[in-house]
Order: structure tokens, then sequence, then C-alpha cells
């Protein structure tokens, strides 16, 4: 058979709300044209993010029942650590609520200032953690990442020349070097095996401790499975083994590959590191049997890793994923190339060429997807990125400006995915009409989140009428 279905079945169901073109118009203009301030039984789909909205299995149901809610010593951290040693590899772990505690904890150990930490690309919470220590957070994509519609099958790669660079420039200067799996600042493209082991490689003759992002650890290892060499007929979890053996510690946000609604962890081989961890954790998380999470939710992710590197939910994942991609670039959508694992991300400024970064065309993309059909997606490009100088007013602009359409696991079905394509095409077939937006107010920092937007008039395409 070639059709890749679903490999699970529906067992519980949520309804979702439709709403009317008016309502919609009503609610967004409350919300001050910012998509993060509507209700989110308001909207239809939602594929603002992958973090924390997939669906746990029937065995992670289970184990929430068994969870061990013991302040110290909870067999339920004890069934978390040893999943997380059999996957991971690493001699210490240490339990988080989220991704961005275990970066926290990691740049406020490690980082100095004038320190620099390169990465392929940082995430936005790891680049302020380690900014707020006063180091510099540094991004040094491969080259083929800059090109958003050439495929190349590892545009995840951190650029080893450049990296190596870096070391020999801020030599004593580089607490660690950070390598994002897959590389969600960079279209959710994968990085292979090859570069992973030059950038080990070269950490390790420097004496500069190597960690991994490891989010989406599992899509990466499909990836590898998929592209790379030598790789083909081998378990997923042997890819991921091999992945951690070359890095001396990680940090993981359990909401994405560890299939759990909250969670995360920080690992390390370092005894010095961790004890110094574990006290911050203890200030902040909670105690390192715990870490800020209930023994169910450690239960949950005990369980969701392994099913994070089944192969048949990965050949789905990846499959659901690429059929968005090429259900919408097929209608002449510019997208990133090639199809990422956990989102597809429209190039908006590609799409929307009659706006200027100044019309935020991302951010114009995703308020009318939302009037168009309910859907709710991400703006990647100059809202989140773009920095206002507060004295002049003048406005720096992101490189790209994208939409992000990330895909929750496990929970939208074949037809809502038809959906959204057609939602996209239709405005593509109309797309001169997109109105540009300007902010009408903002914070100083991580504006995205809070800013007040308004929507410019209605321009009349040039040669109509
Ligand atoms: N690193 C990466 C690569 C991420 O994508 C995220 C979160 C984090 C770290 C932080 O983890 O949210 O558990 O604190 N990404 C989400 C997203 C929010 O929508 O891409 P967290």
């Amino acid at each position: 058979m070639s059709v890749i279905i679903e490999p699970f079945r529906i067992k519980v169901v949520e309804p979702i709300r439709r709403t009317t073109r008016e309502e919609r118009d009503r609610i967004l203009a409350a919300a001050g044209y910012n998509l993060f301030k509507v209700p989110a039984d308001a909207i239809l789909i939602d594929l603002l993010t992958d973090s924390g909205t997939g669906a746990m299995s029937s065995a992670q149901w289970a184990g929430m029942m068994r969870g061990d809610e013991s302040y110290a010593g909870s067999p339920s951290f004890r069934r978390f650590e040893a999943a997380v040693r059999d996957i991971y590899g690493f001699r210490h772990v240490i339990p988080t609520h989220q991704g961005r505690a275990a970066e926290r904890i990691l740049a406020a150990t490690l980082c100095r200032p004038g320190h620099v930490v390169p990465n392929n690309t940082h995430f936005d919470t790891t680049r302020a953690n380690i900014e707020a220590t006063g180091a510099t957070a540094l991004d040094l994509p491969c080259a083929q990442a800059r090109d958003l519609g050439t495929p190349h099958p590892f545009k995840g790669d951190i650029d080893i020349e450049a990296l190596e660079r870096v070391l020999d420039e801020h030599r004593g200067q580089v607490p660690f070097v950070m390598v994002t799996v897959t590389n969600n600042g960079g279209g959710g493209q994968p990085v292979s095996m090859a570069n992973l082991r030059a950038a080990s490689a070269l950490c390790r003759s420097r004496a500069v401790p190597f960690y991994l992002d490891a989010c989406r650890f599992a899509e990466n290892a499909w990836f590898i499975h998929e592209r790379e060499e030598g790789w083909a007929g081998r378990e997923l979890i042997d890819i991921a083994r091999a992945m951690f053996e070359l890095a001396d510690g990680c940090t993981m946000s359990a909401k994405k590959d560890g299939m759990a609604n909250i969670g995360g962890f920080l690992c390390t081989n370092d005894d010095a590191v961790a004890r110094q961890e574990e006290e911050l954790l203890i200030l902040t998380e909670g105690f390192p049997t715990y870490g800020g999470l209930a023994g169910r939710d450690l239960e949950a992710i005990a369980v969701g890793l392994y099913e994070a590197l089944d192969l048949d939910y990965q050949r789905y994942r990846a499959a659901s994923t690429r059929y968005l991609g090429e259900g919408i670039a097929r209608g002449g959508v510019p997208i990133v190339q090639p199809p990422g694992g956990h989102a597809i991300y429209v190039d908006a400024g590609g799409m929307l060429p009659h706006l200027v970064p100044a019309d935020y065309p991302g951010q114009a993309l995703a308020l009318e997807l939302y009037l168009e059909a309910g859907i709710r997606s991400v703006e990647i490009g100059s809202v989140m990125f773009g920095r206002r100088d507060p004295a002049s007013g003048r406005e720096t602009y992101a490189a790209q400006e994208l939409l992000r359409l990330a895909i929750p696991r496990r929970v939208y079905t074949k037809s809502q995915i038809d959906y959204v394509v057609e939602a996209i095409l239709a405005i593509h077939a109309r797309r001169e009409t997109v109105r540009g937006v300007r902010i009408v107010e903002q914070p100083e920092a991580l504006r995205h989140f809070s800013a007040v937007f308004d929507r410019l008039p209605e321009t009349v395409p040039a040669g109509a009428g």
C-alpha cells in the first residue's frame, strides 16, 4: 500500500467550534489584531505551535494514573530518569517544567559577560536566556539555509568553518557550543549525523562542551534515517543514541518529542556542573526528583519519548507535514523547501510582494488566514525579530518574512489539513488584496506576544478597476 495513514485510531474527541466571518472580524479587532490574544475556543484549527499541543496515547494516560506525587524519591522520577538515560545516555538527568527552564539553568551556570555561544540557530528563549547573562548568542547556519526555496537534505547543519573561526577567535570565551535538532528557527530543517560529528570533533579538540537543543531529536533521527547514507535500515533509537553520544549534554522541551503537554529536562556528563545546576533547580524549579513537574507528567514523558521514536509514527508525521507543504506549494505558494519536520514555513514576503517589511507581510497573512477560515498560525519575521530603537523610532527588519504553520502531534486529520490547504490557496488566488499591518503599541522585548496592531485600509491593486 502506498497511502501513509495515521498509525492510531481515535478514542477521545474534542469538539472544535466554527465561527462566522463577522464573529472573527469582531474577535480579531478586540484582540488588537494579535493572534496570541484570541481566545483558543474561537479558533477552528490551531497551528500556532507544536509545543505541548499534541494528543497523548492511551499508554501515556495509563502512566498518568500511575504517577506518584511524592515530594522526594518518587518512583515516577526513576522511570523518567531510566527512559532518558536509555535514549540519551547522559549521566545526569535534571527535570524542569519546560525547555526554557533547562536553558536558564544551563546559561546561568556556564555563561558569563563576554562569552560567546554559537548555535546553528538559537531558538528565541535560548537566545534570551544566554543574553540575560551578558553573553552573546551567535547563529551560524550553513550557507544552504539562506536560500529558502531550494531544497537540500540537511539545511539545519551548522557552518563548521565559521564555528572553527569563532572557536579560534574567542578562545577561552566559549562556554559551550549548541546545535538545535531540528533547527526550528531555520525552517524546521534537520541536521546530519556527519555535521554533528564534525561539530563534536571540533569542540572536543578545543575542550569546549558540545550540547544539543534536543526538542525535536526524534524527527531529526527520522530525517537521518531517510536521507543520510548508512542509516537507512537502523532503528530510530539507535540513530538518536548515536546523536547523543557526540554530545556532552542537552536541553530538552518534552512538549515536542516528549509527546507530553508539559515538561523538559537538562542533561550533562559533568558531575561538578550537575551539582551547581541542581542547586539552582531547587531554588526555582523544585527538588531534583520532580523539578517543577507532577509525578504524572514524568510518567507521560517516560512513555512519550519512546513513542516519538516509533518508525511508523515518524513516517506518518513527516508524510502529513509534507502533504500540507506540497499541497500549497503545488498551488504556487512559496514555502521553505524542503518541508520541515514539525511545520511548514510560508515565505510571506515572496507570496505578498506588494507588501514591504514595514507592512509586516507575515502578520498580514496570519490575520488573513484567521479571517478566511478560523486558522491560527504564527508570524516569524519582522514582528518577532525586528527591533525598534526606542530613541529614534527607527526599525530594523528581519532577514525573512515567514509564516509558520506548526502541526500539533497526532491531533489533526487529513481532511482538516485539506481544509487548511484550501484556505491558503483561496488567499493566494486573491493575494494582492491582503492588507498590510501597522504596530500601534509595543513593549520593549518579545513584542509579538503583546503588541497591538491595526490593518491598513484596503488598496486597489495596480491595473484593477
Ligand atoms: N528550543 C527550541 C528549538 C524550541 O522550539 C523551543 C520551544 C524551546 C527550545 C523552548 O522550549 O517552550 O518548552 O520552554 N518552541 C515552541 C515553538 C514554543 O512554538 O516553537 P519550551
